[in-house]
């Protein structure tokens, strides 16, 4: 199975800008890039903060642009989002009793559980009991089968001061059922802190990336201010089989030459050789 993971696209109004660049152009290249290179992808998933200010005009614009997009795209929301906007402009999305932006379904690789972790008026995560209660049913409805788990903020703490103090703020509470289920949830995957990472969380591997629009910048000088950076944008390629998940991080707007070599070992000739 071939998996799109996308985050923090921190969509506005059609024509706006966030930090000096365009997020709505900048996550229409990375569609664009990925029918191009990933067009047979199974899915795409795209791990919140799908707006900035979480405006109804900027989820009618995602609506609009992912009307051109073909493959299967499932959209989680962060802190930035406003999750009754959302529910207006996306009225199908699935949600569980309690009105939360959450819900499972079966994929080829195993199950695929979305996590909303979302509280207004704060950028830390929450995920309350009910919310909880929600997921440890999800986890044993599906009694061994693989799970994949998708949500929007830090499931754990990070070693970065800011970073952390807008993570999960009941991260110990999860981290329990984290803990209880970690021989069936096979990784789990998230954005907020628009940083590439990897590494385990109760033995549980996951992975994060920058964001489509703003990036940031790994700041361990316990600073409480977040740093961000002009980096390169990204998306990753997750291959999901056998029970193994290979993520590739593509540098989408790169434009530069592309270099190739052959594979065989003579190919591999020394500069100074090659030049001779
Ligand atoms: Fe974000
Ligand atoms: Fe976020």
């Amino acid at each position: 199975m071939k998996l799109i993971h996308i985050t923090d696209i921190h969509l506005t109004r059609e024509g706006g800008t966030v930090l000096g660049s365009s997020p709505g152009k900048n996550f229409s290249e990375c569609l664009e890039h990925i029918l191009v290179h990933h067009g047979d992808a199974d899915l795409c998933v795209v791990t919140g903060d799908l707006t900035h200010w979480g405006e109804p005009e900027a989820y009618a614009y995602l609506r609009d642009i992912l009307s051109g997009f073909p493959i299967e795209t499932r959209l989680l929301i962060g802190n930035h989002d406003d999750r009754p906007a959302f529910r207006a402009a996306f009225p199908g999305a699935p949600c569980d009793v309690n009105g939360f932006v959450q819900w499972s379904e079966p994929t080829r690789a195993g199950r695929f559980i979305y996590l909303d972790t979302n509280e207004p008026g704060t950028h830390a995560g929450h995920y309350g009991p009910d919310r909880q209660d929600w997921l440890r049913g999800e986890l044993e409805a599906n009694g061994g089968e693989a799970c994949y788990l998708f949500m929007h903020h830090h499931p754990s703490p990070i070693g970065i001061r800011a970073m952390d103090d807008i993570g999960q703020a009941d991260a110990q509470d999860l981290r329990s059922i984290l803990f209880d289920y970690q021989d069936r949830i096979g990784h789990i995957f998230f954005g907020h802190c628009h940083l590439p990472l990897s590494g385990t969380v109760c033995g549980i591997p996951f992975a994060a990336l920058r964001g489509t629009n703003h990036h940031g910048w790994q700041d361990f000088t316990g600073s409480p201010f977040l740093k961000g950076a002009d980096l390169t944008p990204a998306y990753n390629v997750v291959l999901l089989e056998n029970a193994d998940c290979v993520i590739h991080t593509i540098d989408f707007n790169y434009r530069g030459p592309i270099a190739e070599f052959g594979t065989q070992f003579e190919d591999w000739t020394r500069e100074s050789e090659a030049a001779v």
